[in-house]
């Protein structure tokens, strides 16, 4: 692969605050070799596609699995994040970026993932199960559901008093941070295989 900086596809459905962390972090320079070519959101009520849009990056809504696959196609994406995607990928936009595809998932995988197991419903479980710590986890995709080879992790405690909204705050903290440490990984990944 020619050097340079790495054309990065992120696809969304709410709110966005891991992108918006993508998105701080290349303009800081802390993923100066990224660039951050297309948003693609399954919801056009996202607000993850107002903060693409301030930030000048090219959205797309997409909410059929072939249109998510044309798109990412023709933003010339190397590498896809899910940052918050509340759908499961089809086998076809797999097989198309496989190990190039990576996700955020906001509990310590195994536990609390899977089918069912997404935004605060993660929360509520940890908390119900009476767990005394989270996290969250970075990992490849493949064709099963948070299943791929983990490439970071990081706990937080749950504290006493805990709700899922301050659950989810703190893990989201942690987030931030990891899924811009996995994208460098994967970044990193990529260009090994390709040398
Ligand atoms: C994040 O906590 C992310 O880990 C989770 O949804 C939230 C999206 O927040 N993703 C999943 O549950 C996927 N299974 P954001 O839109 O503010 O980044």
């Amino acid at each position: 692969m020619a050097e340079g900086k790495t054309k990065v596809a992120v696809l969304v459905s709410g709110g966005g605050t891991n992108l918006q962390a993508l998105i701080d972090k290349v303009a800081g320079g802390e993923l100066d070799n990224v660039e951050i070519v297309r948003v693609i959101s399954s919801r056009e009520d996202a607000f993850a596609l107002e903060r693409a849009g301030r930030a000048g990056i090219a959205t797309a809504v997409a909410k059929e699995q072939q249109d998510v696959l044309r798109e990412l196609k023709e933003s010339g994406a190397e590498i896809v994040v899910l940052a918050g995607y509340m759908k499961v990928l089809s086998p076809e936009v797999i097989a198309a970026y496989r190990d190039r595809i990576i996700n955020i998932h906001p509990s310590l995988i195994p536990k609390f993932c899977g089918k069912g197991f997404y935004g605060k419903r993660v929360h509520r479980a940890v908390l119900e199960a009476g767990e005394k710590e989270s996290g969250a986890t970075v990992h490849y995709v493949d064709e099963g559901v948070d299943t791929g080879r983990i490439i970071i992790q990081e706990k937080v405690p749950v504290l006493d008093g805990d709700t899922p909204d301050t659950l989810a705050a703190r893990v989201l903290e942690v987030e931030h941070e990891i899924l811009a440490r996995g994208l460098k990984r994967a970044i990193d990944d990529l260009k090994e295989g390709d040398r």
